[in-house]
């Protein structure tokens, strides 16, 4: 059984870590990537010669020839937005014939966006702030047991006859508790009718593909999508995702048994970011969050919206650690700290007049809580062609030693510019055992 082919990425904060990059990055060496949660939600910006591509469900690896690209059980799928993103792969001259969807994998349908959206708008104040993708109904809908999974598509009367099951209660919810007109069951069945017609053909088993890659000695790739803080046991609930996000779902949202999972790498940035509501205590209102976000052009891939800005939590990054197994960090953006006097560290939280060092499981808590910072020099150089620790100024090496000691993991990747080449690999790091 070979567990060191493979190699588990997720995001350690609040989505939005880089992840995309680092993904980017490690797929060049991978035979298989598998994404295991989440949907469209997800975004992420790849950069491939002259042309940029903003993918939402399919895996960067698809930019790689020799690479099968898996969408694994525990995603939601909308098959209208895929085939869309594909066209787009292919009107550019990426070949997307090595992609696969899990017949176990669920369908986001119209009616699930427009669920997504009346739910928010029911809720006012309280609002989640959702990507408004359809991603929470379409999970009610798997766990309530009246979802609609991608094995449907492999004949269109078999989808046909599905929706008609499933179609009157959404149509009921929508009409007498939304006042929305709902939806007519031809018009929506045909509707979809070149998603079985183009991604019917791509349903199949992928616990079999991977299960037969890892031991036949492939290398595969686990693609997280959204963050720890987002997971929805483990997360700021309720302002948090549907999916699990942690490394363990990479098993079950796959079909593999949790020892076939390798190293677990955990993306975050050198600083914090979150989209939505929620708490968010190292969160900074001031001029240092608006630097953060206008230096690190902090604006979603999916929705476009402003983040909000804050220093780097330790206190959330000691717990995506535990939660996560995280055997190696990805510290990415590093360079956006370029030119700040100071940066800061959160390295505990005080709430109702003590000193707390874990991650406090109560939301209610959580709210009260405000950083304990410690502060280090910042640097002025720009670190944008360090390829190597040593190219960095002591300043910036400094900056990750402590963030690596608060947290108790190591850091085997440091991203210092958009771009693949601006990427620091560990050297004595399991990390790098991946390129060789
Ligand atoms: P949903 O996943 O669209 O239901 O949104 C639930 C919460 O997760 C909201 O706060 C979103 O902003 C957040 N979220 C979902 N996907 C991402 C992501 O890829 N990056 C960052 N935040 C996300």
């Amino acid at each position: 059984m070979s567990k060191n082919n493979s190699l588990v990425v997720v995001g350690a904060q609040w989505g939005d870590e880089g992840k995309g990059k680092v993904i980017d990055h490690l797929a060049v060496k991978a035979d298989l990537v598998a994404r295991f949660q989440g949907g469209n939600n997800a975004g992420h910006t790849v950069v491939y010669g002259a042309n940029i591509f903003k993918l939402h469900h399919v895996p960067s690896g698809i930019l790689n020839k020799n690479t099968l690209c898996l969408l694994g059980n525990g995603m939601v799928v909308n098959p209208l937005i895929l085939i869309k993103e594909m066209n787009e792969l292919e009107k550019r001259g990426i070949d997307t014939s090595n992609l696969r969807i899990s017949g176990k994998a669920h369908l986001i349908l119209d009616y699930h966006e427009a669920l997504d959206e009346s739910n928010e708008k029911l809720l006012g104040e309280k609002k989640i702030g959702t990507t408004g993708r359809g991603i929470g109904p379409s999970y009610a809908d798997k766990a309530l047991r009246r979802g609609i999974r991608a094995i449907e598509l492999t004949d269109f009367s078999r989808f046909k006859n599905r929706l008609a099951e499933v179609l009157p209660l959404q149509n009921r919810i929508l009409r007498d508790i939304f006042d929305h007109p709902g939806y007519e069951l031809d018009q929506l069945a045909e509707k979809y009718r070149p998603a079985v017609e183009r991604l019917g053909p791509l349903v199949t088993d992928i616990s079999l593909i991977l299960d037969q890659g890892l031991a036949g000695g492939k290398k595969v790739l686990f693609e997280g999508a959204q963050g720890a803080l987002l997971d929805i046991d483990h997360g700021t609930y309720p302002y948090v995702t549907s999916s699990s996000t942690v490394a363990a779902a990479a098993a079950s949202g796959t079909g593999l048994g949790p020892q076939r999972l390798g190293q677990v790498l955990g993306v975050m940035k050198a600083y914090t970011t979150r989209v939505g509501e929620g708490p968010f205590p190292s969160e900074d209102k001031g001029e240092a969050g608006d630097q953060l976000r206008e230096r690190g052009n902090e604006f979603g891939t999916t929705t476009g919206r402003p983040r909000r800005c804050g220093w780097f939590d330790a206190v959330i990054a000691r717990y995506a650690a535990m939660i996560n197994g995280l055997t190696g960090l990805a510290l990415t953006k590093l360079d956006v700290l370029s030119g700040m006097e100071i940066v800061k560290i959160a390295v505990a939280y005080r709430c109702n007049g003590k000193e707390i060092k874990n991650f406090p499981s109560s939301i209610e808590e959580l709210k009260l809580c405000e950083p304990v910072y410690e502060s280090f020099p910042g640097w002025d150089e720009d670190i944008s062609r360090a390829r190597s620790l040593d190219d960095l100024p002591p300043a910036a090496r400094n900056f990750i030693e402590a963030l690596q000691k608060t947290v108790g993991v190591d850091a085997e990747l440091v991203s210092v510019g958009p771009d693949r080449s601006q990427t620091i690999i560990c050297p004595d790091s399991q990390l790098a055992k991946w390129f060789s």
